[in-house]
């Protein structure tokens, strides 16, 4: 008898055959637009410098590889709640906020579908229309009930009016997810005024928001780009939030991530931490160590995280003067108006409103691989090279 003979194949993650493809294409002129990696002008993904000094720190002063704790470095966990609540935070101040390390920001949201799957049973999850699709898949292997909300109309536009009008209708108690900034995959925030709209909704039916941050300090800056995060938590008096060091640390494989909950009473907080720990012993019995002691000796030293700061602001204006170079390049072909959403996008990703067709065209034509859906991953650019993209779109436009 065979044990593996009812096992199907299922098919492949569409973004790795894309890189698949892209590899195996000899066009020395191929452009990768799909993976969602940041990649600088090189084309590489580079390892910070202060990551790397960190690293030299830590092999020179570790003592042990002993476990750490469920929750993780404790170091990590109060730098990383600073960093995404403020390092003047009330929350933090009255104890009513902590953070639990989690194998990159998969692993804390992963610990939050469990955590809403055991510890509130019967309540529902609310995606937006698109989203990640590892938000589609991961909330239905926890069990829990999945719903969309509206998110970008049908002409490539946020629709914060569809989006309003559907979360006004939730169930009382649902659970609400929101990206806390650099919308993935569309690259479409929401403005401050439309965030304070999305709150006074989550207060009448009662949501509980978590919010997804994976892209800290890549949209307008680290402070601006937690700005709802530290609103809703000022405003409410619970909340979820995950975080992810894979991007703006650099540190994708170290899986560097944490769940912050924001509770209404210290007494609280340790019965929710408490479950989480217990969770994650099932998951993951206690998280890796390496990129979290990484993260903590950056923003715990004072030189090493200036010299991240500096480094992850420069990776951020690369990506925003991409954005405003491709719309200028497409200006001689007059497409700079129906693209101008592109340099209003914020974050690596853009939903560029070309079509499946297209999509395909500029793969087939010009060796450029962007995603079905027309997300464009606008770091894989090549400044030099805005001209020859442009000239592609207008072609397959035409
Ligand atoms: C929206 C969003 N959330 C979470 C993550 C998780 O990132 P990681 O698990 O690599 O830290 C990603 C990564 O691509 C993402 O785009």
């Amino acid at each position: 008898m065979s044990h593996f003979a009812q096992v199907v194949r299922v098919p492949g993650d569409p973004i790795l055959g894309l890189i698949e493809a892209y590899r195996a294409d000899p066009n020395p002129a191929k452009l990768d637009l799909g993976v969602g990696v940041y990649k600088d002008a090189r084309g590489l993904t580079p390892i910070p410098q202060a990551v790397k000094r960190a690293e030299q720190r830590l092999v020179e002063t570790e003592t042990s590889k002993s476990y750490i704790g469920g929750h993780g470095d404790p170091l990590f966990g109060a730098r990383l709640a600073e960093l995404v609540l403020g390092a003047d935070s009330p929350l933090l101040a009255a104890q009513r906020a902590g953070a639990s390390q989690t194998p990159g920001g998969t692993g804390a949201l992963r610990l939050a579908a469990d955590f809403i799957a055991h510890c509130l049973p019967g309540r529902g999850i609310w995606l937006s229309e698109p989203t990640w699709p590892i938000h589609e898949t991961l909330f239905a292997a926890a069990g829990l009930r999945i719903g969309h909300y509206p998110y970008v109309g049908a002409d490539n536009r946020l629709d914060v009016e569809a989006m309003l009008a559907a979360l006004n209708q939730l169930p009382k108690g649902d659970v609400v997810l929101l990206h806390a900034c650099c919308h993935n995959p569309t690259g479409f925030d929401l403005a401050p005024r439309d965030w304070k709209r999305v709150l006074e909704v989550v207060k009448a039916r009662e949501l509980l928001p978590l919010i997804d941050f994976a892209y800290q300090g890549f949209g307008d800056g680290l402070e601006d780009d937690a700005w709802a995060v530290r609103l809703f938590a000022s405003e409410l008096p619970e909340l979820l939030v995950t975080s992810s060091c894979s991007k703006n640390f650099g540190l994708y494989r170290e899986r560097t991530g944490a769940l912050l909950v924001c509770a209404a009473t210290p007494d609280k907080l340790q019965d929710v931490r408490s479950q989480l720990a217990s969770l994650a012993r099932n998951l993951w019995s206690t998280p890796p160590a390496h990129g979290a002691a990484v993260v903590a000796t950056i923003l715990d030293d004072a030189e090493l995280k200036a010299l991240w700061i500096d480094e992850l602001e420069a990776m951020r204006q690369r990506v925003a003067s991409l954005r405003l170079g491709l719309v200028e390049a497409l200006r001689p072909y007059g497409l700079a108006e129906r693209f101008a959403h592109i340099a209003e996008q914020r974050g690596m990703f853009s939903y560029t409103g070309l079509t499946p067709a297209q999509v395909q065209r500029l793969r087939a034509e010009d060796s450029v691989y962007l995603v079905g859906s027309g997300r464009a991953n606008v770091a894989g650019l090549d400044a030099n090279r805005l001209d020859d993209l442009a000239s592609a779109i207008a072609r397959v436009c035409g």
